[in-house]
């Protein structure tokens, strides 16, 4: 029977919501634990994607004692399976039941674009750890919004300009049909096609399918001077496998953003083998910094670091300049994105400062694959900034 009555259960709820009160201000005056929400793909094509982000957004704040702004980190994490239907039931998940202070996602740029609108939606900062939906730095742009990686039109930018240099004129290219491949193709098309270049043909398939056979057999009858990809995750391994097993791998140049070949060399193995690729990070950096940084995560971890692991470790980095600016009180929002505005981030890379937009400027490298490495060549264009075309702020 329910014997509950209103004397009895009043003092219960009471002690309950004074707990959460408890929580909630204990945040709000910065004397708690700075709750950080992980949205990243733990599951299918992009699962490594996400682990490394994870990966190096944690070791940097291990380096830091665990703590940013003098305060411990507690973390959430949700699988966000690269699935653009879940994302917005997600994205409320960490903010609303778990009260996040900062949600750190996505890889997949479908998703991100729910993350943006609940993230916008609710004021909540957001640090997108990989993905380059040009939106999310262009029309919906805002004072939360922070990328620690790129936009999908910089790595594509600075390949149409590399292969417009070499004097290729007719290229076709291949990526699968949602905003990464398409806006990748449309940074390449603008360099490329502004120098005399022109893609004759656009191909894609739906994401993340892989019967890679019957639009490489269309490439081929084409004839071009060379095919640019987007490719990423387990999808880009099975990619260029398929490419070399259909004889073509000396016979059509294949050029990439340099997701088609990071984090993943060990897979493709010999078919990977001379792919030049446009990436903001390279193999062979051989600055001091990167040089510490890929030692103490290959310890770490028993791995080799990737693009995706210096995006996750960059992201702490931002939110450690803007906890840093407000020693941990994160309800102080208009300081900590003021602060983080204005870092200048040591990563990795090389040092990069955000965009109006909050979009990293940054080299884009060219990188030519050799046994296990993206080889560094030579920077392909010094400083990139996306236009951020759209964005108001
Ligand atoms: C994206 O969806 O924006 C995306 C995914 C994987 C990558 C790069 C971009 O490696």
């Amino acid at each position: 029977m329910h014997r509950f009555t209103s004397r009895g259960l009043a003092p219960a709820c009471l002690a309950i919501a004074a707990s959460l009160a408890f929580a909630a201000g204990a945040n709000a005056q910065g004397t708690g634990k700075i709750k950080v929400g992980f949205m990243l793909p733990y599951t299918g094509t992009y699962a490594s994607l996400g682990n490394a982000i994870e990966n190096g957004f944690k070791m940097y704040v291990q380096e830091q004692g665990g703590k940013l702004g003098g305060r411990e980190i507690e973390y959430f994490k949700v699988d966000d399976e690269s699935d653009p239907a879940k994302s917005p039931e997600n994205a409320t998940k960490l903010i609303k039941r778990d009260q996040v202070d900062v949600v750190v996602g996505t890889v997949h740029s479908g998703v991100q674009m729910g993350i943006v609108k609940v993230a916008k939606e609710n004021n909540t900062l957001l640090i997108i750890p990989n993905a380059g939906v040009d939106e999310a730095t262009g029309p919906l742009c805002g004072p939360n919004i922070f990328r620690s990686s790129f936009s999908n039109w910089q790595p594509g930018y600075a390949m149409g300009h590399v292969l417009a240099e070499r004097g290729m004129k007719k290229v076709v290219t291949l990526t699968w049909k949602y905003a990464a491949g398409e806006q990748s193709v449309k940074g390449f098309k603008e360099a490329f096609e502004a120098k005399g270049g022109k893609v004759v043909k656009e191909l894609s398939l739906p994401f993340p399918n892989v019967e890679f056979q019957a639009l490489i057999t269309e490439v081929a009858s084409i004839k071009p001077d060379a095919v640019f990809v987007f490719f990423a995750g387990g999808g880009a391994v099975k990619f260029v496998k398929d490419w070399a097993a259909a004889g073509l791998k000396d016979k059509i140049p294949l050029y990439a953003s340099g997701f088609l070949t990071d984090g993943t060399l060990e897979a493709q193995g010999a078919a990977a083998q001379g792919i030049e690729t446009t990436l903001h990070y390279a193999d062979g950096l051989s600055s001091p910094r990167d040089k510490s940084f890929r030692l103490e995560y290959a310890k770490a971890y028993k791995l080799q670091p990737d693009v995706y692991a210096v995006q996750g470790y960059d992201a702490a980095q931002l939110l450690a300049a803007g906890a840093g600016a407000v020693k941990g009180d994160m309800s102080k929002k208009a300081e900590v994105i003021k602060a983080m505005e204005q870092t200048k981030v040591d990563s990795p890379r090389g040092t990069f400062t955000l965009s109006k937009a909050h979009n990293p400027v940054q080299d884009f490298y060219l990188r030519k694959v050799d046994g296990r490495e993206n080889k560094l060549g030579a920077v392909a264009v010094k400083a990139l900034a996306d236009p951020a075309r759209g964005c108001r702020l």
